[in-house]
């Protein structure tokens, strides 16, 4: 099972890993929950600004580290580090990244669970049952949970095992097409037979009265987090590209599709939220109870619509789970020289068991708040998310920015634009740590401790 290569076969395979890994969760569930609970227009509006201002420079300096630094996360950086004469000690942040890795891979793989085990209950009916009483029963029950997060770790642990091109790229093949087709569907859908209006007029209308360091904060770290940006996931899928693929476009198209799934999962669901009058900000669940709802009222054809939708929701969630499993595996295959089907073992149980604590936030576990954080699944969650992502963001940044200039040329990133490449290492330099540094602080400032400036 071992990996033969360490390079994708050929430019598209780049494309098509980094796009199936940032197209996940974060695009379908994240993305319309958060701009619900966000107030929409204006989440919109500020994660476009993020993603093109932050996530396009921070995303292309990633995916440099892993192609000139040619190696895991973590040895990578060290390459560079040599190479620039700085100290070792940047492989904190090739450290920092698989950390968390672990952790979202943790959480991810339960929401995923959740998401194919109601693709069984939607294709089943819901009959009278009220789903409100239905995901109430679900996510109380831990040993079913545990079964299907388990099924979906191990699926995708089976594949990250085959290797880069005999797994991820072979896998990806077939998921991305069938991904972009099912969302172009299910918009489709929610413009004939749903509120295509009120949802326009939702995600792209200003709403001022939301805005706060929260709001800030969730918009970065929801463009971070689709993008797969700050775990490492870029740096391996770079190190695995051809000396001669443009890094720079590479990056644009990943982020513009990416950036595309995301307004197109809104323009899906929420057409159906406005359509049965449904509450667009019901946070974490909309995609559970809120999009249910609006199946079991379309009757018998919810019975077709909701196992696409969430069948839909599950392929984008494997591309990228088998992507944020990749990180911990290259490193601690290569860190000691194991085989790479071992290495992956090891991952998924590590996985399995930090996936346990966060099953538990939802019933057995859901009283234990961390600080102002609701309960292990909603800690996890943030300490990745929101804590960990935007850190290593900005040591990515700030070490391709001050310590690698030298090396950075058209050569090694495709750009042949002078002009470009000097604005890409001011943002590097200054723009990107700057702000990353403020929001983050600012942000756990208001979430961690309540306390807010504006
Ligand atoms: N981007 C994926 C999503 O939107 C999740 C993901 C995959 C990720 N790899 C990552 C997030 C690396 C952060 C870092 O669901």
């Amino acid at each position: 099972m071992q990996a033969k290569s360490n390079q994708w076969n050929n430019n598209l395979a780049f494309l098509l890993a980094a796009t199936g890994s940032a197209v996940g969760l974060g695009n379908i569930w994240g993305f319309p929950y958060k701009a619900g609970e966000n107030g929409g227009g204006l989440f919109v509006v500020l994660y476009l600004f993020f993603v093109i201002v932050l996530g396009l420079p921070v995303f292309m300096a990633e995916v440099f580290i892993g192609k000139t630094g040619k190696g895991n996360p973590v040895s990578a950086i060290e390459n560079l580090a040599v190479k620039s004469k700085s100290s070792k000690s940047w492989n904190l942040v090739g450290y920092a990244g698989i950390l968390a890795s672990l952790i979202i891979a943790g959480y991810y793989a339960v929401i995923a669970g959740l998401v194919v085990n109601y693709g069984f209950i939607a294709a089943a009916g819901f009959g009278v049952s009220d789903p409100s009483t239905v995901y109430a029963a679900e996510v109380a029950n831990f040993w079913e949970m545990t079964f299907w997060f388990s099924i979906f770790l191990i699926a995708s642990g089976v594949v990250v095992g085959y290797g880069i091109d005999k797994g991820i790229e072979k896998a990806m093949r077939i998921l991305l097409p069938m991904l972009f087709v099912l969302v172009i569907l299910m918009v489709g859908y929610g413009a004939v037979r749903g509120d295509m209006a009120s949802a326009l007029s939702y995600l792209f209308s200003w709403k001022a009265e939301q805005f706060n360091a929260g709001t800030i904060q969730a918009a970065v770290g929801q463009a971070f987090f689709s993008l797969s940006i700050g775990m490492g996931t870029l740096m391996a899928f770079g190190s695995y590209m051809p000396k001669d693929q443009k890094l720079g476009n590479a990056s644009v198209v990943v982020v513009t599709a990416d950036t595309a799934v995301a307004l197109f999962a809104g323009l899906a669901i929420f057409p159906l939220v406005f359509f049965f009058a449904l509450d667009p900000t019901a946070g974490t669940e909309l995609v559970f109870k809120t999009m249910t709802t609006a199946f079991s009222e379309m009757g018998l054809l919810g019975q077709f619509i909701g196992p696409l939708f969430y069948f839909l929701l599950a392929v984008a969630a494997f591309s990228s789970m088998i992507s944020i499993l990749e990180p911990s595996v290259v490193f601690l295959s290569e860190k000691f020289s194991m085989p790479r089907a071992k290495a992956t073992t090891y991952v998924i149980l590590f996985c399995f068991l930090l996936s346990l604590v966060s099953v538990a936030g939802f019933n057995v576990w859901k009283d234990i708040s961390i600080g102002a954080l609701d309960n292990p699944f909603e800690a996890m969650k943030y300490l990745a998310d929101d804590f960990l992502l935007l850190l290593v963001g900005t040591g990515i940044s700030v070490f391709v920015g001050w310590r690698l200039e030298n090396t950075i040329n058209s050569d090694a990133t495709g750009i042949t634009n002078k002009g470009l490449l000097n604005l890409w290492v001011i943002i590097l330099k200054w723009v990107s740590p700057i702000s990353l540094l403020t929001i983050w602080t600012l942000g756990n400032l208001q979430i961690l401790f309540d306390i807010s400036f504006f």
